[in-house]
């Protein structure tokens, strides 16, 4: 089973970038968790970040024929970046959305998402334990497993 992570716009800057906000941990940090979670669960975790819209469009182009499923943080491309949501959509791939900080209790534009519909579910405000989560549940139905 083949999982990707993908990380939008500024994500690079995890670490340094408004750590009240976003927390303290680097991308490089949560990428390691996910993989550790995904060899945990014998699942192939593969992570990719862009600041750009349309090399996160190539990259899910190029990866989902291969793929079970998708976690992506889009950055600020959630709230607008309509060619990466018809990408995601394209592929049929069961798809949950995450966000660090809860988009609805911020500016009012935050809380509009045009990857919402299109996904299985969204974190929003767990930082970066929403990533785990995410994948988690994931990995757990696309294996049919229940909770204990
Ligand atoms: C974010 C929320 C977005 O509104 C923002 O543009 C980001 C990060 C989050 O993880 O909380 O870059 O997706």
């Amino acid at each position: 089973m083949k999982i990707l992570v993908i990380n939008g716009a500024n994500l690079n800057m995890l670490g340094k970038r408004n750590k009240e906000i976003y927390g303290d941990k680097t991308l490089a940090e949560i990428e390691s968790l996910m993989r550790e979670q995904g060899e945990a669960l014998n699942v192939e975790v593969v992570t990719f970040q862009s600041n750009s819209e349309g090399a996160l469009i190539d990259f899910v182009q190029q990866q989902s024929d291969s793929a079970d499923g998708i976690i992506i943080n889009p950055g600020a491309l959630t709230h607008y970046g309509l060619s990466l949501r018809d990408a995601l959509a394209d592929t049929k791939l069961p798809i949950i959305e995450v966000h660090l900080s809860n988009i609805y209790s911020r500016e009012k534009w935050r809380a509009k998402s045009v990857i919402a519909p299109i996904a299985k579910g969204q974190v929003s405000g767990l930082g970066w334990r929403g990533y785990i989560a995410a994948l988690r549940t994931l990995i757990a139905e696309l294996k049919g497993e229940t909770w204990t």
